[in-house]
């Protein structure tokens, strides 16, 4: 066994699963690339783990090609979905409505009986009645639906685009996501985006997630996610008049 082998191994002992937004990520708006996809298949095999695919916004690609979901990708190398090691997550929840708490998930029969058990012990199942009505918005209504979302976020995507460009300071940069609904900004390293959205909120009336919250170790202070999913172009190109501005005062 080479080096490399034992070392996957002693990691992969280690560690449950893996997790990742393969597509329009929440919360930077990136997507990985082919190679990237093919490079973490082949690091979960060499550590022998499973890996979650949790891909809630894959559907709203308003740019660019759709890319193949990991499961497929594994399933086409491995010649089965039963020899996966991938679970993929959908939800109805970014293109239908939240509130009825229906997604579904792809995987290995031996996976999905599991998962099945720890959802009864868990919550008794989700609600027949929500599932008949997904189910039955989803037969009739899917596609127009996926498209009637796809022209309203590219439109605020564009929106939030096009006021970047207009108002931000030159030493800040951010994503520029071909679907989904964020984007992800980073600030000169001596500002702190925490203490900007109490500045941002009680002067602007504009409001961001700090991108601090999504790093275990605390990281990213000089980061910050924007979604453009609620408001509207018009509100869209005020508010990130107001930020702009309030960051260029901050940068002096
Ligand atoms: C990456 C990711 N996964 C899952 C969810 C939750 O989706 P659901 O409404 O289906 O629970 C969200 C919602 O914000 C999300 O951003």
């Amino acid at each position: 066994m080479s080096s490399y082998q034992e070392t996957a191994q002693q990691i992969g002992s280690k560690v449950s699963f893996s997790y990742i937004v393969p597509d329009f990520a929440n919360p930077t708006g990136e997507t990985l690339t082919l190679e990237q996809r093919v490079e973490l298949l082949r690091l979960v095999e060499d550590l022998n783990i499973p890996l979650v695919e949790d891909n809630p916004y894959g559907e709203i690609r308003f740019d660019g090609e759709r890319s193949n979901s990991l499961l497929a990708l594994d399933c086409q190398a491995k010649g089965s979905i039963e020899n996966s090691r991938v679970i993929y997550c959908g939800s109805f929840s970014k293109v239908f409505m939240p509130g009825l708490r229906v997604g579904w998930v792809c995987a290995s029969e031996e996976v999905i009986n599991r998962l099945c058990l720890i959802k009864q012990a868990s919550d008794l199942n989700s609600p027949a009645i929500n599932q008949r009505v997904m189910l039955s918005l989803a037969q009739q209504q899917f596609d127009a639906q996926i498209n009637k979302a796809k022209d309203s976020y590219r439109k605020k995507r564009n929106a939030m685009l096009a006021a970047l460009a207009d108002h931000m300071p030159s030493a800040v940069t951010w994503t520029k996501p071909e679907g989904g609904m964020f984007l992800w900004m980073t600030l000169p390293e001596e500002l702190d985006a925490a203490e900007l959205l109490e500045r941002s909120v009680r002067e602007a009336g504009v409001a961001f997630v700090p991108g601090q919250a999504f790093f275990a170790d605390k990281s990213g202070k000089n980061t910050l996610r924007l979604s453009y999913s609620l408001p509207s172009e018009q509100k869209i190109a005020e508010g990130i008049k107001k930020l702009g501005a309030i960051i260029r005062a901050a940068c002096s």
